[in-house]
């Protein structure tokens, strides 16, 4: 059974999304150990409150960035996971847990990677972005996390049509219905199912 942390700041809507997939059956062999938030009011807490599953609050603000990454790294290493799942935590992940943790933390990204993402690239901006260069297709992106900003290997991306009329907002909301609840999941269950190989730091899902 893959023990999964889930790391999220905000609504969690995408931690809803593996919840109630681990509960339908659509994730096998994962559970969902903890969720862990750097932020006290985020709605993922309540989420995972709400469902049973240990909520661990680590409050960006009450310490400096040494002292809040030595107790994350510190709090993820007791806790164990076998596999860290970033649901849009707003933190740089410090760079001894990405080694600790080589190939063992995932991230969704609301574009195609390599459009729109690295620094300043997240919450509607990415959406914002999109919309003022005037893609006809986005998406979103599973990878890999290393020490930079959404650089990992690719696992899994979906793409999403942009149309007439979208704002930031709108194309957020389609972007996470039709990619980004879908492919998190997926590529959990892969993973939890050992349908993952990497090679030479690509990834290949098998079926
Ligand atoms: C999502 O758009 C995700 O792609 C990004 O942060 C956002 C998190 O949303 N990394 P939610 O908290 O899962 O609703």
């Amino acid at each position: 059974m893959l023990k999964v942390g889930v790391l999220a700041g905000g609504g969690g809507t995408n931690l809803q999304a593996i919840i109630d997939a681990v509960e339908s059956g659509k994730i096998t062999n994962a559970e969902i150990s903890f969720v862990l938030s750097n932020n006290p009011g985020a709605y993922a807490l309540e989420r995972a409150k709400n469902h049973g599953i240990k909520g661990i609050v680590i409050d960006r603000k009450a310490y400096d960035r040494e002292a809040f990454d030595q107790k994350l790294t510190e709090t993820i290493m007791s806790e164990a996971p076998d596999l860290i799942v970033l649901a849009g935590l707003m933190i740089m992940i410090p760079q001894a847990l990405c080694r600790e943790y080589k190939y063992r933390i995932i991230n969704i990204h609301p574009s195609l990677i390599p459009s729109f993402c690295g620094k300043g690239y997240y919450g509607l901006t990415v959406h914002e972005k999109a919309l003022e260069k005037g893609v006809k297709v986005t998406g979103a992106t599973v990878h890999f996390v290393d020490e930079i900003y959404d650089n990992g290997p690719i696992i899994m991306q979906k793409a999403v049509s942009v149309k007439a009329g979208d704002t930031p907002e709108i194309l957020q909301k389609r972007v996470m219905e039709e990619a980004e609840w879908q492919i998190l999941p997926a590529v959990i269950d892969c993973i939890a199912n050992d349908r993952i190989r990497i090679t030479d730091n690509h990834v290949e899902i098998i079926d």
